[in-house]
């Protein structure tokens, strides 16, 4: 990307541009890097004159950004700071105003109760302990091995009616999820009642597959909406009534293109000597988007036009030899079915 964002252009007319990165299939894999992702990183960091602004841009999560940007240092050998991690439920920080006061019901894989918490939100209850909180509400328990979290809710607690429900991050115990997401949304948030209105239900993400460890891409949180989707309306013979962040939204495009456009300004004060009237004017004129899979990734990327350009990898969900059929990478005028972008072209 260096060399072909730079190579028509002299050192003291460069124009700045930034990267969006998505972390599974592209930097990891499960929990291992994927080859190349450390020192394509420090490259960016630690050797490029200008140093050039990237974020993490993923649909996952389950730990507040802070947590991520510190796992992430970690696995990747690089400073990350808070700023630069975007995660699926970055999002739901704007719902406070809305949904902060009432109680909320936390679904997901790490620490969902704790994200909503971190981003102000006042009465969370995990779906764990809430199923902990009604005796019985699950008929398997008792078949599952794993340890359930124990928290003491006194019976006004267990009363409380669930205002709103939020998929975090990817739901562990699907059976149980299912179940309990189905009580409290057919109910009005009250599981004791017959029926309600559906309170609102906001997911992270709708990726259907993402890739992880195992060589073949595995089932996301859109999978897991189809599966509620369809036992709701089978139940209720209602549709399901919900809201879904993270790529291919144009609003994480927005964010992350703000983000970027921060970093770049302070990289243009601190690293720049003598910026151009360009670099000043208009901070970013491109911003990269590198992603493993055509639906979330590069459809996103398109929509938002310019400055996104994207790069589509062969390390995650895409495997195929030539770009995608259906969402090419490369620019939003790029449809060609020519082969992959894996090098940055420009149309
Ligand atoms: O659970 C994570 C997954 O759905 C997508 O992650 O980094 O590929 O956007 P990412
Ligand atoms: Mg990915």
């Amino acid at each position: 990307i260096i060399s072909h964002h730079y190579s028509h252009r002299t050192s003291s007319s460069r124009s700045l541009f930034g990267i969006a990165f998505d972390i599974d299939g592209v930097l990891l894999r499960g929990s291992k890097p994927i080859e190349g992702a450390p020192e394509a990183l420090s490259q960016l960091y630690e050797n490029a004159q200008p140093r050039v602004p990237f974020v993490f841009l993923t649909n996952g999560g389950g730990v507040l950004e802070s947590k991520k940007a510190f796992e992430l240092s970690q696995l990747l050998g690089v400073v990350v700071s808070e700023t630069q991690v975007l995660l699926g439920h970055t999002p739901f920080r704007k719902l406070v105003n809305s949904y902060g006061g009432v109680r909320t019901l936390a679904v997901g894989k790490g620490e969902p109760a704790s994200v909503l918490s971190g981003y102000g939100f006042q009465d969370v209850v995990s779906l764990d302990e809430y199923a902990f909180e009604h005796d019985d509400i699950d008929p398997l328990k008792q078949y599952k091995t794993w340890a359930p979290i124990r928290t003491a809710y006194s019976s006004q607690q267990r009363e409380k009616k669930i205002g709103a429900v939020f998929v975090v991050s990817d739901p562990i115990d699907w059976g149980q999820d299912i179940q309990v997401i189905c009580d409290v949304l057919r109910s009005g948030g009250e599981p004791e009642n017959e029926s309600g209105p559906q309170p609102p239900l906001f997911f992270a993400a709708d990726d259907f597959l993402y890739q992880s460890l195992f060589p073949i891409a595995r089932f996301g949180m859109g999978a897991f909406r189809l599966a509620l989707e369809s036992i709701f309306t089978r139940l209720t013979g209602n549709p399901l009534i919900y809201t879904s962040f993270g790529k291919p939204q144009a609003s994480v495009y927005k964010d992350a293109e703000r983000t970027l456009q921060h970093l770049a300004s302070e990289i243009i004060f601190k690293d720049i000597k003598f910026p151009s009237p360009d670099n000043l004017k208009e901070g970013l004129n491109t911003t990269y988007m590198i992603g493993d899979n055509p639906y979330t990734d590069i459809c996103g990327a398109r929509a938002a036009g310019a400055p996104w350009y994207s790069i589509l990898v062969r390390t995650g969900c895409f495997k195929g030899k030539e770009n995608d059929k259906c969402f090419p990478a490369g620019c939003r005028q790029c449809t060609r079915s020519s082969r992959i972008y894996i090098a940055a072209r420009r149309c």
